[in-house]
């Protein structure tokens, strides 16, 4: 462990900003230095209700004033690209930030570019994953009880840019982060292109993973209810089949449902479960500073987090290519490069197209 806490600077004081920044201030091994977002009132309550000295309505201000050796930002989608730039020019050690990682192939390339070249770490907000009914589910397939899983999937009824990147990764941890070769998708309806989650109404993706496994991903309206689940949100259904049966989680939310089960060669079990920042983020926030240790150190296999940016970006691409595809008609291989336009502008005058 670090003698010194890592010093953190949380920019964007909104729902997702002010969890971090609790979590951040809730762990000894981190020392929260500064928080900001462009509406004032927020830099106010969050000083407070954090008991912190320096507060600003300018992220690139706060990191040169702070030199914080962690950047936390929870902005909205459509701010990412000029977030991870003010945090390698500052000189950060690790760089925390919201899904989704981007709005384009273009620009996840290119913010990848900026960290990978200047060394810094990157970490997705994945932190469903630290759900106990999450855990119980990966434990079962990978204690092989499900027999050889062939396939994975993930279901929201949330719209895509909210809900594609958790499903994508969870579905991809059950099946140990193969690498994905292929998308076949489909997507339509325009109504969620007005949302701050600009998105498809639908989207419906296959994916061949190159261990020979199939995934099936859908998000948004024409997605399965998960009728077990009595919040929006948490109709979420992720799992894995294999050989000698399957197992499955719901996210689910306190007092509204959700859980886990499973049907394996020794029968059919299953146990209750709900997502609750409260327990995912103190794990999430901790296990950054683990994987800054082993680095600061010279580990030779270091703790690397779960939710690492590498991670993120695959899945990512795997939402990109869905939107490729459903533009095309086609299958998508992987991995992705630049595209000419951005995805979901591409897909959007297909689908005006289509009336
Ligand atoms: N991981 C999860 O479970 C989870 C859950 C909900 C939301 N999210 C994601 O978190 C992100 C943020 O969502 P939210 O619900 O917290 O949004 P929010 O609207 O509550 O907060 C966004 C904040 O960003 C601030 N902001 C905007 N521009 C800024 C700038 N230039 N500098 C500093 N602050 C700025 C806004 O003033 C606002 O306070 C989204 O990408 C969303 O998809 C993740």
């Amino acid at each position: 462990m670090a003698e010194k806490p890592y010093t953190v600077a949380v920019a964007a004081l909104g729902k997702r900003g002010m969890h971090h920044a609790t979590a951040v201030k809730n762990n000894s091994r981190f020392q929260l230095v500064g928080v900001c977002d462009i509406d004032e009132s927020r830099v106010e309550t969050a000083k407070a209700q954090l008991g912190v000295a320096y507060g600003s309505t300018d992220a690139t201000k706060m990191l040169a004033d702070t030199k914080p050796d962690v950047f936390i930002f929870c902005t909205l989608p459509q701010l990412r690209l000029p977030m991870i730039k003010a945090g390698v020019e500052a000189g950060v050690k690790l760089i925390a930030y919201e899904k989704p990682i981007a709005t384009s192939m273009n620009e996840a390339l290119e913010m990848f570019e900026l960290t990978r070249a200047a060394g810094v770490k990157t970490v997705v907000s994945h932190q469903h994953r630290y759900g106990d009914h999450y855990a119980k589910v990966k434990e079962i397939i990978e204690s092989g009880a499900i027999g050889r899983v062939h396939t994975v999937y993930g279901t929201s009824i949330g719209w895509m840019m909210h809900m594609f990147s958790h499903m994508i990764e969870y579905a991809s941890w059950y099946n140990d982060y193969a690498d994905p070769v292929w998308v076949a998708a489909q997507a339509w309806g325009t109504e969620k292109y007005a949302d701050v989650h600009t998105s498809p109404d639908y989207v419906g993706a296959i994916v061949q993973f190159a261990n020979g496994v199939r995934g099936y991903i859908e998000t948004g309206a024409d997605a399965p209810d998960v009728p077990e689940v009595d919040s929006m949100w948490q109709k979420c259904r992720i799992g894995a089949q294999g050989t000698d049966g399957f197992a499955e989680v719901l996210t689910g939310k306190a007092g509204k449902g959700g859980g886990w089960r499973a049907v394996t060669r020794n029968g059919a079990w299953g146990g209750p479960g709900a997502m609750d920042y409260d327990h995912d983020m103190p794990p999430y926030i901790d296990q950054i500073a683990d994987w800054l240790d082993d680095d600061a150190q010279g580990v030779a296999t270091p703790r690397v987090h779960p939710c690492n940016g590498e991670r993120a970006l695959k899945g990512f691409a795997v939402m990109m290519a869905a939107l490729r595809s459903a533009t095309t008609g086609g299958r998508v291989d992987l991995p992705l490069g630049r595209s000419a336009e951005p995805e979901l502008d591409a897909l959007k005058k297909v689908l005006d197209s289509r009336g």
